[in-house]
C-alpha cells in the first residue's frame, strides 16, 4: 500500500474516533441537561401551585390553577391522598391516569420526579405534596408532553448530522492534502535513491525544510555527490593506471622486438635487455605502490605506536637519506627540540618522511638547502620540511595528494615518480591522527607541514 494512503487512513481513523466520541459525548450532555431543565421547571411549577394551595385550597383557587395550566403546555392534576381528583387542567388521558395510579413513596419537600423517560412515555411528570389550611393533604401532579423534547432532540440530531458531514468532508480534504504534502518529499527521495542505484548521480533534491525530512534529503544529496565524485575518481584512477602501465609496456614490447633480431650483437642485446629490465622494475614498483595504497585505503593496516624520542628518530632518517643528498650536493639540516617525545609507528612514519625527503631531493637543484624543523606549539608537534626546489604551481596544489597526480607528467617521468608518494604520505599521517599541509611558490621552494597532537 502506498505510504500516502496508509498515512491518510491512519489519520482518518484516528480523527474519526476522536470526532465521533466527542460528538456523542456532547449530544448526550445536551439532551440530558435539556430534559433535566424541563423536569426542574415542571417541579418548580408544581411546587408553586402547592405553595398557593397551602395558603388557600378553596374551589375558586383550585379552579384558578386548573385554568392557568390549561393556557400553557403543561398540565396539572390535583388529587386527594386517596387518589380522588379535585381539579384538572383538561381532560386527562390514559397515560396521565396510569402515572397518577402509580403507588407513591414518601415525597420530599422539593417534590418528586415521577416520570423522566422522554423516549418511551408520552409525558414527563412530577408530583408535590400539599397540606391545606384545614390539615387535609393532597397531591399536585404536573405533566408535560414529551413531544416538545422529542422535537428539540430531532432538531438537534439534524444539526449534529450536518456538522458531522461537514467535519467529515473537511477532514477528508485536509487529510488528502496533508498526506500528499508529507509524502511528496519522501516519494521524491525514493525516486532519487532509485536513480542513484541505477548509476544516475545527477540527483537534485531541493531542501525546503530544516526538519528530519530536510536533513534526509540533504544526506541523500551529499551521498549522490560523494558517489559521483568517487565514480569520477575511480574512472580517472583507472585511466591513469592504464596510462602508467602502457608506457613501460610499450618500451618493453619495442625493445624485445628489436632484441630478437638475429643481426644484433651481444653488446646491443644486453643494452636492450637492460632497458627491458629497467621498465619491468618500474612496473613492479608501480604495482607495489598501488598495492600499498589499496591496503591503506581499506584500513586493513594497523599503526603500532611506540613512544619515540623525536630527535633520535630524525637522526636515523637523516643517516638514511644523507648520502643521496650529498651526492646531489644538497645540504640537509635537521633542527629538533631534544625534549620531544611522540607515540609513532616508526616504520610507517619513517615512510612518510622518506617520501617527503625523496620529493625534496627530486624536485630541488644542486647546491640548495633542505631543512627539517621539529617544534612544539601549544601541545601540537609541527614537523616542517622546507626545500628550495622548483615549487608547485598554485593550481596543482589542491591535487598533489591524489593518487597518480603529478604536476608535469614529463617532470617526474625523468625522475621516475608515479605520483603515488604524497597519496601514501597523506594516508599514513592521517592514520597517526595528524594532518599534512603544503605551502609552495614556483621557483622558490616548498614547505610540507605535518601537525600531530602530543597525546
Ligand atoms: N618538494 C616538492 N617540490 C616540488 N614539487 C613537488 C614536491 N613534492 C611533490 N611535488 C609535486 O607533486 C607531485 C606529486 O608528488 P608525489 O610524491 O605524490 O609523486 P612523485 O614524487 O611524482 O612520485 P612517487 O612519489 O610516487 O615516486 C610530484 O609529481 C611533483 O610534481
Ligand atoms: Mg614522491
Amino acid at each position: 500500500m502506498k505510504i500516502s494512503i496508509k498515512l491518510g487512513l491512519w489519520f482518518f481513523v484516528c480523527i474519526l474516533i476522536i470526532e465521533t466520541s466527542s460528538m456523542m459525548y456532547l449530544h448526550r450532555n445536551i439532551v440530558h441537561s435539556r430534559v433535566h431543565q424541563e423536569l426542574e421547571s415542571l417541579k418548580a411549577r408544581g411546587n408553586s401551585h402547592r405553595d398557593v394551595l397551602e395558603i388557600s385550597s378553596d374551589p375558586s383557587t383550585l379552579h384558578h390553577i386548573g385554568l392557568m395550566e390549561s393556557q400553557t403546555d403543561t398540565e396539572v392534576v390535583i388529587t386527594k391522598t386517596n387518589g380522588e381528583m379535585i381539579e384538572t387542567s383538561r381532560n386527562i388521558d390514559e397515560s396521565i391516569k396510569e402515572i397518577i395510579n402509580r403507588p407513591l413513596r414518601s415525597i420530599p419537600n422539593e417534590g418528586l420526579i415521577l416520570e423522566s423517560d422522554w423516549k418511551k412515555e408520552k409525558y414527563i411528570s412530577t408530583v408535590s405534596l400539599f397540606k391545606d389550611e384545614n390539615g387535609n393533604s393532597g397531591y399536585v401532579y404536573m405533566f408535560k408532553s414529551t413531544d416538545q423534547v422529542k422535537n428539540f432532540i430531532s432538531q438537534l440530531n439534524k444539526h449534529f448530522l450536518l456538522a458531522s458531514l461537514l467535519i467529515l468532508f473537511f477532514m477528508i480534504v485536509t487529510i488528502f492534502f496533508l498526506s500528499k504534502a508529507l509524502t511528496k518529499p519522501l516519494i521524491k527521495m525514493k525516486e532519487a535513491t532509485k536513480n542513484l542505484s541505477n548509476g544516475d548521480f545527477s540527483v537534485s533534491l531541493p531542501v525546503k525544510s530544516n526538519d528530519e525530512l530536510g536533513e534526509l534529503s540533504n544526506s541523500i544529496q551529499t551521498l549522490a555527490s560523494d558517489l559521483k565524485y568517487m565514480k569520477q575518481e575511480r574512472d580517472d584512477f583507472l585511466a591513469s593506471i592504464s596510462h602508467e602501465l602502457r608506457t613501460p609496456l610499450t618500451y618493453i614490447k619495442g625493445y624485445s622486438d628489436i632484441g630478437r633480431k638475429p643481426t644484433l650483437n651481444e653488446k646491443e642485446r644486453i643494452h636492450y635487455l637492460d632497458i627491458i629490465h629497467e621498465e619491468s622494475e618500474r612496473i613492479n614498483l608501480l604495482l607495489q605502490e598501488l598495492f600499498e595504497l589499496a591496503t591503506l585505503d581499506q584500513n586493513t593496516f594497523s599503526v603500532v605506536k611506540e613512544r619515540v624520542h623525536l630527535c633520535s628518530f630524525f637522526k636515523s632518517i637523516y643517516e638514511k637519506v644523507s648520502p643521496a643528498f650529498k651526492e646531489k650536493e644538497i645540504q640537509l639540516n635537521v633542527e629538533c627540540d631534544e625534549q620531544l617525545f611522540l607515540p609513532l609507528d616508526i616504520t610507517r612514519f619513517g615512510q612518510v618522511l622518506l617520501n617527503l625527503l625523496d620529493n625534496a631531493l627530486k624536485y630541488s637543484k644542486e647546491k640548495t638547502i633542505t631543512q627539517i624543523n621539529v617544534n612544539k606549539i601549544e601541545g601540537n608537534i609541527y614537523i616542517d620540511i622546507t626545500d628550495q626546489g622548483m615549487g608547485i604551481p598554485k593550481d596543482d596544489i589542491p591535487y598533489i595528494f591524489e593518487r597518480l597526480y603529478r604536476v608535469e607528467k614529463s617532470r617526474s617521468r625523468t625522475t621516475g615518480g608515479f605520483g603515488m608518494g604524497l597519496a601514501i604520505v597523506k594516508q599514513l599521517v592521517e592514520a597517526h591522527g595528524g594532518q599534512i599541509t603544503v605551502k609552495s611558490k614556483v621557483g622558490e621552494g616548498t614547505v610540507f607541514t605535518i601537525v600531530l597532537r602530543e597525546e
